[in-house]
Formats: C-alpha cells, structure tokens, sequence
C-alpha cells in the first residue's frame, strides 16, 4: 500500500514561515519533470559534441527530445526528468524500452551550455546506447529518485509518477496526514521532533542523501572529490562534536531557506565557540573566506564549500 502523504501545501496554513521560503529552496526542486522545466524552456536548443557523437535537446511545446548520432545512427527520445535546479547542473533521466538511462551530458550554469555529466569522461561509450546514457539499473533509480524527491514508501520508488518532486516537508518530516487530519477531529497527532537530535544523529539524518561520515570513510572516495560530502568533511575537522549543537548542519543552514550566501553571516556561528576572535591572529571576521575554502569540482564546474574547517596553508594539499 502507498503511505499517503498531505502534501506540502496543507502546512501552509499553519506553518506559513517554512512553507513559504522552503518551496523556493534548491532542494524542494531538486527533480522535476520535464514539461515544467525552466533551464530547458530557456534554451531552446542545446548542442555538443564528444569525438564521434552529436548531441541535441531541442524543446517542442512542453517535451524536449535529446538526440544523440555517431553520424551513421540517431536515437532520439523525449527527456523525462530534470534532476538539480541547476545552480551548479542538471542532469536527464530518460526510458528507453522501458529502462531508465542518466543522460551522458549534463547542463552546467557556469558553461550556460552542456558538457559530460560529472564522471561520465572516464567511461568511453562503446556503441550508441551508451553514448546517449548511462542504463540505471532498478536500484540505482530507486536511490536516484529518493534522494531528489518526497517519498513515504518503496512503491512511491517503483513508480515515479507517484512521487513528489523535490525534497519537501514529508521527507524529513514524515507524513503528516494524522497531524492533519487529527486537528479537524480534535485530537491532534504529534510530528517527529527533528529538533530533538544530537549533532550526530542530525548530521546522518542529512547524510541519508548528502551521504554520511561512516559511507565516505569506508567507501571513498578520498580525494578531491569527497569536497561535495559535508557531513564527512565538517566531522573531520577539528571543530567537530558530535555532541555539541554549536557545530549542527542547521546552525549554519535553515534547511527551510536557500543557503546563505554572505561570508559575515557564519561569523557569529564560529565565534559561538572560539568566543574572543584574538584566537585568529590574522582576522576578526568573514572568517568562512579563508577557513572553509570553495574548492573546484573536477568535472562538476562548480566550486563546493569545504566543511573540513581548517588552516588553509599556501601550496598545502587537500586533506582527504
Ligand atoms: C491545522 C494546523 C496545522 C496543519 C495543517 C499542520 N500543522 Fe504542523 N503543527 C501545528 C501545531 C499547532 C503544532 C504545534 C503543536 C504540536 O506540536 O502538536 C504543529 C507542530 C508541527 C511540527 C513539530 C514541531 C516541533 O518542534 O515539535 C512539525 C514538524 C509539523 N507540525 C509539521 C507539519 C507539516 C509538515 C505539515 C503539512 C504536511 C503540518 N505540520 C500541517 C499545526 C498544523
Ligand atoms: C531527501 C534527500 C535530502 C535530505 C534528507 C537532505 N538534503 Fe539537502 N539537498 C538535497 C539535494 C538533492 C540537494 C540539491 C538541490 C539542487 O540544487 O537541485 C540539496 C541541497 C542542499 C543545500 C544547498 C541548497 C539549498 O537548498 O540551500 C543545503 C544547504 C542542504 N541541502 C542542507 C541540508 C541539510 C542541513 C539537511 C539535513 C537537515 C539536508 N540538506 C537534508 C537532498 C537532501
Ligand atoms: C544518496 C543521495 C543521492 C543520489 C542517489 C543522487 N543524488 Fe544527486 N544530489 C544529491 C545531493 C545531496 C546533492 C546536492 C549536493 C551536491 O551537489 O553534491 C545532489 C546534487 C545533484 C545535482 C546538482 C544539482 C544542482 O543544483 O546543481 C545533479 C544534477 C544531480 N544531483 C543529479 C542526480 C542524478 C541524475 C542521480 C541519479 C543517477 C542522482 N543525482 C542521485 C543526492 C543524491
Ligand atoms: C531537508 C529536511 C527538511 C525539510 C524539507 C523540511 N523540514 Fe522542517 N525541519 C527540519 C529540521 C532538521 C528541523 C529542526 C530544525 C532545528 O532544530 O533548528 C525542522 C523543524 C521544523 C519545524 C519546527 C520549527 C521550530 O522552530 O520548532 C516545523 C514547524 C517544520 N520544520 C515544518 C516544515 C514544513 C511545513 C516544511 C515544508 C514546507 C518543512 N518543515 C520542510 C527539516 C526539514
Ligand atoms: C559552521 C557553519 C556550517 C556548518 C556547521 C555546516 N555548513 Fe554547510 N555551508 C556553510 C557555508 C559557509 C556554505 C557556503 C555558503 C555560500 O557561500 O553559498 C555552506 C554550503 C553548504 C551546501 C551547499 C553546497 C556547497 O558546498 O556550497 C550544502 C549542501 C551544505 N552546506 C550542507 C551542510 C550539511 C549537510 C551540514 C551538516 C553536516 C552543514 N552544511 C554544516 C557553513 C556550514
Ligand atoms: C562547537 C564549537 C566550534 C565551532 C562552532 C567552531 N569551532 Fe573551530 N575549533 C573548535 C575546537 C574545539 C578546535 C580545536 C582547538 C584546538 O585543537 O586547540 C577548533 C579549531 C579550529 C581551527 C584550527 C584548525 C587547525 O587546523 O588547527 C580553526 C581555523 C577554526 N577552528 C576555525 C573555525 C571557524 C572559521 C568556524 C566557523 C565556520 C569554527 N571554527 C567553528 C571548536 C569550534
Ligand atoms: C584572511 C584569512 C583569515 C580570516 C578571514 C580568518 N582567519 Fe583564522 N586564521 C587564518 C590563518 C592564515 C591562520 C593561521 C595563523 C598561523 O598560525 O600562522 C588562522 C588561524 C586561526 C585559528 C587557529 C589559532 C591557533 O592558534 O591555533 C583559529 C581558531 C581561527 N583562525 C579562527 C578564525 C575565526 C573564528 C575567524 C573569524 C572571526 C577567522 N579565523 C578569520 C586566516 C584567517
């Protein structure tokens, strides 16, 4: 059975502030179907071009088709699902005899244009299938869809028109449909206290997608690479307490807001704890500017946010 949910819209008339500013986050449209795309409305066409194959998505009222040709042979079929609002890419999930493929080239804000998808130039695509995508087997769509959307249950996984698009209040909250539908009878149902956990048990809750510190520790990867992974990186710095709250994801983020883009911002968040800034012989302030360096992404042309809070030597290597 499909464990309904109310959708976010319900919360609204009771929880008007997170409503309002998380709807407009990156993560609540971190997939979305492609007939409401904008990145896709706005560039009519797109082109690229790896060796032999030829890429095109070309918008036609609300579809877009993507059509890949070594020259020879063309596949062409519609983009189902936009995957990323886009600040740093987007990638294209599409169905082809009934599988789900990863598009093999991606859209990129800082391009304004397509390139590989990040990790896709290190595959060499043998025939044409390959070029178009990457086939994703049930699992890794299942994963796909559960990290960039609301789901209660495996079924809403199997089925993708079921879901949710993006990450909303459910998700984290878990269903509210008791909570709501208990006020109309009276007896109210409580939510889950999110605010209850530990540092620790907020920073896996977060890692459930953003990937945990256990995941990246014993799976890898331990490079560069691991730079996108927060809560492995903030746990290894020496700031790190699993127990204390001053160093929690949501001190720094409202996860009911977009992520705040100004340096000054976290100076009161660092300084919760180094309390007199004479600990800093250099600043007293933008101190995330040089102790949380944004650090370029091979192949993801997008600079993350380093979590590993640190000193930040000249010519010194990326501590893994
Ligand atoms: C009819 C009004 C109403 C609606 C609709 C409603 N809530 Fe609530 N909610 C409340 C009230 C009042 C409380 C505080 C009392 C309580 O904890 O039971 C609350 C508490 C909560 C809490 C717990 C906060 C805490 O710190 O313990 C969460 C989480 C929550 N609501 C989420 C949601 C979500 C998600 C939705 C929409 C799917 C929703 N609510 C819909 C009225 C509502
Ligand atoms: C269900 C999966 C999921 C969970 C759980 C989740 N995130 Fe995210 N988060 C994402 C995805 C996917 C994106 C990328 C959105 C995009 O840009 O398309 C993202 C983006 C973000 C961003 C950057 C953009 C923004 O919206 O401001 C922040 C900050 C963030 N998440 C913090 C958190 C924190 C803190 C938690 C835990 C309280 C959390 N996330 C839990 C999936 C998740
Ligand atoms: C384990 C959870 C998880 C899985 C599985 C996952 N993602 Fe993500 N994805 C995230 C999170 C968290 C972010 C935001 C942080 C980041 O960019 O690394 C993200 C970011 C992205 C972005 C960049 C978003 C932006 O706004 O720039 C794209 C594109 C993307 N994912 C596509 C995909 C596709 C396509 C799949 C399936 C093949 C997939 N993801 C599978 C969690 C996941
Ligand atoms: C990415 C996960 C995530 C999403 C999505 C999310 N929340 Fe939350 N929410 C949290 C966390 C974590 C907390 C606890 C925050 C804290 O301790 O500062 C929280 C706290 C709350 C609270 C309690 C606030 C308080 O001050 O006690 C309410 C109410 C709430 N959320 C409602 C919503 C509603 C409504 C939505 C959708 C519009 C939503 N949340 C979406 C993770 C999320
Ligand atoms: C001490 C403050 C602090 C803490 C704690 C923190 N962050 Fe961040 N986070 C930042 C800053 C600063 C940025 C960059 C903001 C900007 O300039 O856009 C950021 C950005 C992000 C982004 C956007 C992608 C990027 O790399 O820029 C995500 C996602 C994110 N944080 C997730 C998390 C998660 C998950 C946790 C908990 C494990 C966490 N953060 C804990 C300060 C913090
Ligand atoms: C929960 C408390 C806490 C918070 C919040 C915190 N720190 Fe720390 N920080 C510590 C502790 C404890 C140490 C280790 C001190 C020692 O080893 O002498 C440390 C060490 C450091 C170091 C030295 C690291 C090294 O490589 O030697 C720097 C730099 C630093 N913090 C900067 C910051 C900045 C910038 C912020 C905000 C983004 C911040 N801290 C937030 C507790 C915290
Ligand atoms: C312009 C870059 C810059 C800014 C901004 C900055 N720092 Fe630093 N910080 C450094 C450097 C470089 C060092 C190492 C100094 C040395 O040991 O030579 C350092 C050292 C530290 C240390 C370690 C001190 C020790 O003796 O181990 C802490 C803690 C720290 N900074 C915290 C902060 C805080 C908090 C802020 C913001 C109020 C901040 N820093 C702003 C560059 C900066």
């Amino acid at each position: 059975m499909i464990l309904a949910l109310a959708g976010s819209s319900t919360c609204a008339a009771c929880h008007k502030v997170e409503y309002t500013s998380q709807i407009e986050t990156s993560m609540a449209h971190a997939m979305e179907p492609v007939a409401g795309c904008i990145i896709l409305k706005q560039h009519a066409v797109l082109t690229f071009r790896d060796g032999v194959y030829h890429y095109r998505i070309e918008r036609q009222g609300d579809q877009s088709l993507y059509s890949v040709t070594d020259g020879k042979n063309t596949v062409t079929v519609p983009l189902e699902y936009a995957f990323g609002l886009g600040k740093a890419g987007q990638t294209y999930v599409f169905e082809l005899d009934g599988k789900m493929y990863e598009s093999r080239v991606s859209f990129y804000a800082a391009l304004n244009g397509l390139d590989l998808t990040t990790g896709a130039a290190n595959l060499q695509p043998g025939n044409l299938r390959e070029a178009a995508g990457r086939l994703m087997d049930r699992r890794g769509a299942e994963d796909c869809f559960g990290c960039h959307s609301t789901s209660a249950t495996r079924e809403h996984l199997q089925n993708p028109e079921s879901l949710t698009p993006g990450v909303t209040c459910e998700h984290c909250h878990g269903s509210a449909l008791a909570h709501v539908e208990g006020f109309r009878q009276g007896k109210p149902a409580a939510m889950k206290n999110l605010s209850a956990l530990t540092t620790e048990e907020l920073s896996d809750f977060c890692g459930q997608c953003h990937r945990t510190w256990a995941q990246i520790a014993a799976d890898g990867p331990h490079d560069i690479n691991n730079v996108r992974f927060q809560p492995y990186r903030l746990a290894n710095s020496k700031c790190y307490d699993p127990s204390d709250k001053r160093i929690s994801c949501v001190v720094c983020h409202n996860v009911h807001q977009e992520v705040v883009g100004s340096d000054s911002f976290y100076d009161r968040k660092c300084l919760a704890c180094h309390a007199s800034a004479k600990h800093c012989a250099v600043s007293t302030q933008n101190c995330v500017s040089c102790h949380m360096p944004k650090l370029e992404l091979p192949g993801a042309h997008y600079k993350f946010t380093d979590h590993q809070i640190r000193i930040v030597r000249a010519n010194a290597s990326y501590p893994p």
